[in-house]
């Protein structure tokens, strides 16, 4: 198949339904070749009977494509070395690795339970963390045999992890790693020919169904606003050799918008010169806080 992916193989985490399976579909249409992966959980994490990767590939294979499904846990060591290996032995190469899965334990901090805190930071930040890892391991061995690929990460960071959302403080921290994560990866990863960056998507999945009702889709827009497939574009172009030059960044994706989001920077700052007094510190605090720009509303709050 013709397209900006053609040749390359593509891993995307938690690819059985949702935004995953629509990159899945999309990476595949532009000349992929797909590992699907999923563990099939449901919407709390909690594992169900069967994984809907094998459905996915079907899709991709009625239409042409070629794809593989991977049904291992991707924030468990033996699940994210399988998931390269996945590639590496039907494909005989890795080019993007596109980090998705996840799920949800929405609870007010006050009733959060250590286990729905646990099981969000795990799937969310380590289940980035290893597939990333592994695959990195590759890409730095093929640079040091003389091959320096044109590799790309993709990670999935969140509204709640750059702004923050009520009733979403694991959610929201795990989010939030993401990114602190993506800008230390593409620091780190740029000498091995790995560029790192991260999509804040919002698209009416199983997992939002409730937020973006399918009446949110934008009455003039001519086209269903909040479908998933509308984020994939963007996530298929970063994951493309045709994205040459950007890494470390961040972007939200939503129906027919992008938005680059400008993270962290210095604002107002003063010097003293000498420590402050905490009466003194408070007083310099308030004097920034007075020149600063006023942050963005944490959503639901
Ligand atoms: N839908 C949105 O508006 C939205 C907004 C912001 C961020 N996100 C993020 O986008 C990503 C995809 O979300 P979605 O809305 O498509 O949800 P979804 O529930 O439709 O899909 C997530 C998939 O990940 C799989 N999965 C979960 N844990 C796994 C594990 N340990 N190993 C392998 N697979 C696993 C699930 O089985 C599921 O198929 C998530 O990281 C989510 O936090 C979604």
């Amino acid at each position: 198949m013709n397209g900006i992916c053609a040749g390359r193989v593509v891993i995307v985490t938690g690819a059985g339904r949702g935004l995953g399976r629509a990159h899945a579909l999309a990476f595949a249409a532009e000349g992929a070749r797909v590992v699907v992966n999923d563990l099939g959980v449901g919407l709390d994490g909690v594992p169900g009977p069967d994984s809907p990767a094998g459905a996915v590939v079907d899709e991709i294979r009625t239409a042409g494509g070629e794809a593989v499904a991977h049904g291992g846990d991707i924030a468990t060591a033996a699940g994210a070395e399988s998931l390269v290996a996945a590639a590496l032995d039907t494909y005989g190469r890795l080019d993007t690795l596109v980090n998705n899965a996840g799920f949800l334990r929405d609870r007010m901090l006050v009733n959060l339970g250590e286990d729905d805190w646990d099981a969000v930071m795990r799937v969310h930040l380590k289940g980035h963390f290893l597939p990333l890892r592994h695959a990195a391991a590759h890409w730095r061995a093929e640079t040091k045999a003389g091959r320096t690929p044109v590799a790309r990460i993709v990670n999935t960071s969140s509204g709640a992890g750059l702004l923050g959302s009520v009733g979403q403080g694991n959610y929201s921290a795990a989010k939030a790693g993401i990114v602190g994560l993506t800008l230390v990866a593409a620091a780190e990863l740029a000498r091995y020919g790995v560029q790192v960056n991260a999509i804040a998507p919002a698209a009416r999945t199983r997992m939002t169904e409730r937020t973006f009702a399918r009446t949110m889709a934008a009455p003039d827009a001519g086209f269903d606003a909040m479908a998933p497939e509308n984020v994939s574009p963007l996530v298929v172009w970063l994951g493309s050799a045709a994205s040459a030059g950007v890494t470390g960044r961040v972007f939200e994706t939503e129906g027919g918008r992008i938005t680059v989001m400008e993270g962290w920077r210095p604002g107002p700052t003063a010097d003293k010169g000498a420590r402050r007094t905490p009466a003194e510190a408070g007083e310099t605090a308030l004097k920034l806080l007075a020149e600063a720009a006023v942050p963005g509303a944490v959503y639901g709050a």
